[in-house]
């Protein structure tokens, strides 16, 4: 595990995209992995950045999607296939054809996580994993349990959850109450991991992921485990572990 830590939130998007920019430079056809929320949005700024200077293409980069909410249409504002094509993708030259994210509008929900999982294998796995972190320290939308999930799956939002993304809905009870994740599984399996913690309110969890349990209980705890895990952490964030790490 590696921990950065960045002045703020200008410099953690600066250096996470320098991170993701080193990954698609050298792998083109990087099979990347996405989150959606506040945190990365400057790293996505920062990434069509170096893709207008021509520093990076993302022509051949294919695109998974951590989550998506159950019932919202893709062009819904508040899904998260909106907000990829508005904060990334729309800004690149990645085709089309390689952009992936569950479907919260399937029919079938279980046929739909199966047939994720398996597009996933189809390309041979992730090999970059973006993450941002929950208060609760849920990842994509796994939240804390008793057991880890392995595969992709329907969820419960945690209420925590609920009252943390209530910001960018008009009222609390438009928040979805399901979502589509990958499993903690997934994000294991792939080949680099790098998360992004910005903020004050972020401080108290990062402080539990790196020096608390190993725990479902705390489910970015489990990334301690990963053969390739990097924190990148401005100081508000990482105002509790400074001295520490
Ligand atoms: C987003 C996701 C979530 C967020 C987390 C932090 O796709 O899977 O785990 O990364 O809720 O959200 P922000 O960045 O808005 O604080």
């Amino acid at each position: 595990m590696r921990i950065i830590v960045a002045r703020d939130y200008d410099e953690v998007s600066y250096k996470g995209a320098n991170l993701i920019a080193a990954q698609i430079m050298l792998k083109p056809n990087s099979v990347m992995g996405f989150a959606t929320g506040s945190t990365p949005e400057g790293t996505y700024q920062e990434l069509i950045r170096r893709y207008e200077k021509g520093d990076i293409s993302f022509k051949d980069v294919v695109s998974f999607n951590l989550d998506e909410y159950v019932g919202l249409e893709k062009d819904d504002p508040q899904s998260y296939h909106h907000y990829m094509m508005h904060n990334l993708h729309n800004f690149t030259d990645i085709n089309k054809q390689n952009i992936y994210l569950p479907d919260g509008k399937a029919a079938d929900l279980l046929k739909e996580c199966k047939e994720y999982d398996s597009k996933i294998e189809s390309y041979g796995g992730i090999d970059y994993q973006l993450l941002g972190i929950g208060t609760n320290g849920h990842i994509g939308f796994n939240e804390p349990a008793e057991t880890i999930s392995n595969d992709t799956m329907v969820i419960s939002l945690a209420q925590s959850t609920i009252d943390a993304n209530k910001r960018f809905f008009e009222k609390e009870e438009d928040v979805p109450r399901q979502a589509l994740t990958m499993g903690v599984g997934t994000i294991f399996r792939a080949r680099k991991v790098l998360m992004l913690v910005t903020g004050e309110g972020k401080a108290e969890i990062l402080e539990k992921v790196l020096f608390g349990d190993i725990t479902p209980q705390v489910p970015a705890s489990l990334l301690r485990m990963h053969p390739d895990f990097t924190i990148i952490a401005d100081e508000a964030a990482a105002a509790l572990v400074k001295n520490r790490i």
